[in-house]
């Protein structure tokens, strides 16, 4: 029986679900996806659909195949619930999170706002999640089942600022044989005093001991709101204190870019596309072919895909795009990205991670 989602657009989806509030709707489309994952034959019909697998984009990092370089954005599957049904809208890989040590609900609703006319969102979502004991359940159902996941950590609301590193271990423990690569978020704008912990001292104590308790790549993620040379100057630790990687940016809280954002939360989306990209090309400049980079931000095109691609990026993540214009997205950047490396005259996605910096040499 030949499955079809072609009466079901996802403009039709996205009528009704913007019909709902922004936190129903997730929770609508979430369960959703949690039924996609219990019916086979359809998962296997929308999947030979979406999902791009070609020579031209798999690459192997830190020992794992990613079939394709487009990736989910952590904040949408806070508890590892949806993993089966990612490949399914074409994504090649996910990040699960954030995820920390205890469970927590997160702050007062409303807490997520659609800004449509800017194409972006506004969260403040502030670690909502099940904790780590559910979703290692999760992983432990799951596992290993030849899919590329990464799992965002995060410290407790209430844990005070110095014992935050005891909640990394906890989590960094807890995942040591968990996931295909670990991301310290001290990035988020929702927990307060997170982004206090983006400082020198924090960063070199932090993954030097993520170095003893396990052998996953541990990237850091961080925000897009500070300066390049102090974004520079704390990847720098971070990779000379052992991260094997680099996620920019989290959300925003340039509440200039738009009359319509609220005061607090982070933006994330169309009007995070320049500030996203022009940190990222700050770090791709600095650390491109020293560490694996990941570009994320208001990513919406396989042109802006690329783009990042050229500055540094061996993974791209998109979300707010993903809510927006629906699974298809994944699928025409894909594709889009094999019309771009073919047109530049590239055989391998590997040839134009970079190639900004190459080309300059
Ligand atoms: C509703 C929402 C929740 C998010 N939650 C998290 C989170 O828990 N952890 C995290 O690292 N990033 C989180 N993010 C940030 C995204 O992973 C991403 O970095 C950001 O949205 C920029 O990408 P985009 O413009 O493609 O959305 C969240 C974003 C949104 C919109």
């Amino acid at each position: 029986m030949e499955y079809s989602l072609s009466l079901l657009s996802y403009e039709t989806v996205k009528k009704v679900l913007f019909k709902f509030d922004p936190e129903t709707a997730h929770t609508l489309a979430g369960f959703g996806l949690k039924s996609l994952a219990h019916c086979m034959p359809l998962m296997r019909s929308v999947k030979d659909r979406f999902f791009i697998s070609h020579p031209m984009l798999a690459q192997e990092l830190w020992g794992t195949i990613f079939q394709n370089p487009v990736g989910l954005g952590a904040g949408f599957d806070k508890n590892g619930e949806y993993i089966l049904s990612m490949p399914a809208l074409g994504f090649g890989f996910t990040e699960i999170g954030t995820v920390t040590p205890k469970p927590q609900k997160g702050n007062e609703k409303p807490r997520l706002f659609r800004l449509i006319e800017d194409l972006s969102i506004q969260n403040a979502m502030g670690f909502n999640n099940k904790g780590s004991y559910y979703m290692l359940q999760r992983l432990k159902k799951l596992y290993f089942f030849g899919y590329p996941i990464g799992i965002n950590i995060g410290k407790n609301k209430l844990t005070p600022e110095n014992e935050a590193l005891e909640d990394y271990e906890t989590l960094l423990k807890a995942f040591r044989e968990y996931g295909d690569y670990i991301v310290i978020n001290i990035s988020s704008p929702n927990t307060p005093g997170l982004r206090d912990l983006q400082n020198e001292s924090f960063i070199s104590a932090l993954f030097q001991m993520a170095q003893k308790l396990t052998d996953k790549p541990i990237l850091l993620k961080i925000a897009p709101d500070m300066s390049a040379e102090d974004a520079i100057a704390l990847c720098r630790v971070a990779i000379d204190a052992g991260a094997s990687g680099i996620i920019a940016t989290n959300t925003t809280i340039d509440y200039s870019l738009t009359p319509r954002a609220k005061d607090f939360g982070g933006i994330s989306g169309a009007l995070l596309k320049e500030k996203s990209y022009a940190l990222f090309r700050a770090l791709g400049k600095e650390f491109y072919g020293k560490t694996i980079l990941v570009s994320v931000g208001g990513i919406d095109s396989p042109e802006e895909a690329y783009r990042r691609i050229k500055a540094g990026a061996s993974l791209i993540q998109i979300y707010s795009m993903l809510i927006y214009k629906g699974p298809s997205l994944v699928k025409e950047i894909n594709e889009g990205l094999i019309g771009l490396l073919k047109k530049d005259g590239y055989t391998h996605i590997s040839e134009a991670i970079g190639a900004d910096w190459k080309e300059q040499s």
